[in-house]
């Protein structure tokens, strides 16, 4: 996975302007960088590393124009090195192609431009697209029409944008690969995700799959694969672009953390009737599904396992499913409602799913932040989670909110029996949440078990999911083994791994079977002398056994759940600083991945 740039109508500050959206990018990956200048000739700098690296070796040289392309790469084809880094150009340095996702019959092209005596100087998939675009010149089309048909002989996934010597445009193309257009007066924009040109613009074109878009001096313009003009809706993005900045935090992640009873305002405004004890879904209509699959990878997934468990206490049969093992073995659909949950859109494995359950007939749902996103377009009906966009690639505010989404989706679709104590608990969640994010002692815990041999989180019911993720918080940005269980699989298998060096981390919350049950998993590993920090509302005795307390409002166990979970961020959080990891671009890891 990752981002483009491109830029037409700023004069002399286009290059600067290519690197700023590079910089905005970077959370797409962040193993190599590059720009392409057009003019009579091409000027070209591209550099493995970060964007500060592509800006020490700009300095150094003096690229112009007022046209130019840029990328950030995560590698899929070949290690990050300068050759591998985009943008990629032919034998005579007369084109130059950024691209995102994979080109799947790359092979063969290859194979065939080699033969024709081009030569190839990276061992990425996207060369052979310059080299096409190079033959389709060399035959006599003008750019455009050559472009055209290079991207014709492409299977796979992609966005591409690409510059051509002599000639003052971007031309551009998507299939399962976002591109998004910026317009802005005089400049025109082209980009992966809108925070890489939002300081300039925030009105906003999103192309779809199989088209085709031509910025130049004069303005931009979208035709299809035949080359007719197709009508675009312009949109206008509803944050603000401090909303991508870091507002004086460290990092992306804690100031997201913090973010969050924001975010739930912003999710839960305008659709829920406390009076009535109803929600409004907005205009999704009367769904009334009779079953729920859930796909979604990840975090998502974690949100996605919490969800089915809404549905199936509203006596509706619902199920989470990893959206990569899904596609490979389709279960019966019936007539049950296909949901994706996905903060992006437009991760791989997730729209897959969608698509197979569609093929199948299944009517799709997608629970999402971002708008125009590829699954908000293909499904049937899209859901906003309106959390803001979110940079850090360890997903924090995207989570919470997708839980709210999932309450009011239940709530709008079932009839729930405590329809109005769920409503209670998500009306005052914006403000426990912030209390909890205020008092939380996570930072004290966090420094004393940073040298932990391994993390451990266990959860029963909505709170498995919160254990879950809990973990994957902890592995993905501290780099250290952490696993989340269901409280009662402990003692099945994983207990063997409990030791004095294995901080547990359990949420208790309220005083039901389900808690008290965990309790007793507590007392388990509390006997086996391992450190147990207690995530709770303190309605147990849970306190007698645990080393540490970190305490959540009483309230309604779903709103709690959201609580719970955001002492465990923090845990991370401040486990990764005090470790000095790269919290925000955690390694091997990008934001959204757009391979499967
Ligand atoms: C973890 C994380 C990932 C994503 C997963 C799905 O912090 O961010 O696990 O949750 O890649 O991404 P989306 O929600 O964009 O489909």
């Amino acid at each position: 996975m990752c981002g483009i740039i491109g830029c037409v109508g700023r004069g002399d500050e286009t290059l600067d302007t290519l690197v700023h959206g590079l910089s905005k990018l970077e959370y797409r990956g962040y193993d190599s960088a590059g720009v392409a200048m057009s003019g009579d000739r091409l000027s070209l700098c591209k550099k493995s590393g970060k964007i500060d690296d592509l800006r020490e070796a700009l300095s150094k040289t003096s690229l112009s124009g007022s046209v130019g392309i840029g990328h950030t790469r995560w590698s899929t084809h070949g290690p990050p090195t300068d050759a591998n880094s985009h943008p990629h150009q032919d034998c005579k340095g007369d084109v130059a192609v950024v691209h995102n996702g994979i080109i799947e019959n790359y092979q063969s092209l290859r194979d065939e431009l080699v033969a024709a005596g081009h030569t190839f100087t990276s061992d990425t998939d996207t060369e052979v697209v310059p080299h096409l675009i190079e033959d389709a010149l060399a035959d006599g089309a003008d750019p455009e029409a050559a472009v055209r048909r290079a991207i014709a002989q492409l299977e796979g996934s992609y966005a591409i944008a690409a510059v051509v010597a002599g000639t003052d445009a971007i031309f551009a193309a998507r299939h399962d690969s976002p591109l998004v257009l910026g317009l802005d007066g005089g400049a025109t924009y082209l980009a992966s995700d809108v925070p890489a040109f939002r300081d300039f613009t925030d009105k906003v074109v999103y192309l779809s799959d199989g088209e085709f878009a031509r910025l130049d001096a004069s303005g931009w313009e979208v035709t299809d694969s035949d080359g007719v003009r197709v009508e675009k809706d312009v949109d206008t993005v509803e944050w603000d672009p401090e909303e991508t900045g870091k507002s004086g935090y460290d990092h992306f992640m804690l100031k997201e953390i913090h973010e969050q009873p924001r975010a739930l305002r912003q999710c839960l405004r305008e659709r829920v009737d406390e009076m009535a004890g109803a929600v409004d879904l907005d205009d999704l209509g009367d769904l009334s599904p009779t079953g729920v699959q859930f796909v979604a990878c990840g975090t998502s997934y974690h949100a996605a396992l919490y969800g089915a468990q809404l549905f199936r206490e509203a006596g509706i049969p619902a199920q989470a499913f990893l959206a990569s093992e899904y596609a490979t073995s389709v279960p019966p659909i019936g007539d049950a409602l296909v949901v994706g949950v996905t903060q992006s859109g437009e991760t791989a494995d997730t729209l897959s799913a969608l698509r197979a359950a569609q093929k199948r007939g299944a009517r799709t749902l997608v629970v999402t932040n971002v708008v125009g996103s590829t699954a908000a377009r293909e499904c049937d009906h899209a859901f906003y989670i309106r959390a803001g966009p979110e940079i850090g690639v360890a997903a924090s505010k995207t989570f919470s909110s997708q839980l709210a989404a999932l309450n009011l989706l239940t709530l709008g679709m079932t009839n729930s029996d405590d329809a109005r104590e769920v409503i209670n608990g998500l009306r005052e969640l914006p403000g426990d949440l912030q209390r909890v994010l205020d008092e939380s002692r996570a930072e004290e815990v966090a420094e004393m078990y940073t040298d932990a041999g391994a993390y451990f989180f266990i959860g029963r019911g909505l709170q498995f999911p919160v254990a879950l993720e809990g973990a994957l918080k902890m592995k993905e940005i501290t780099y250290k083994h952490a696993e989340g269980f269901a409280a009662g699989e402990l003692k099945h298998g994983p207990l063997a791994l409990v030791t004095s060096e294995t901080p547990v981390f359990a949420v208790v919350i309220g005083d039901d079977e389900k808690a008290r049950k965990t309790v007793g998993n507590v007392k388990e590993v509390e006997a086996r002398d391992a450190p147990v920090v207690a995530i709770t509302d303190g309605q147990t005795d849970v306190h007698r056994y645990a080393d540490h307390v970190l305490e959540v409002p009483e309230t309604h166990e779903r709103a709690a759940a959201v609580l719970a979970n955001a002492h465990l961020q923090l845990l991370s959080y401040y486990t990764a600083a005090k470790l000095g990891r790269n919290i925000d671009k955690p390694r091997n890891l990008a934001k959204s991945v757009t391979v499967e």
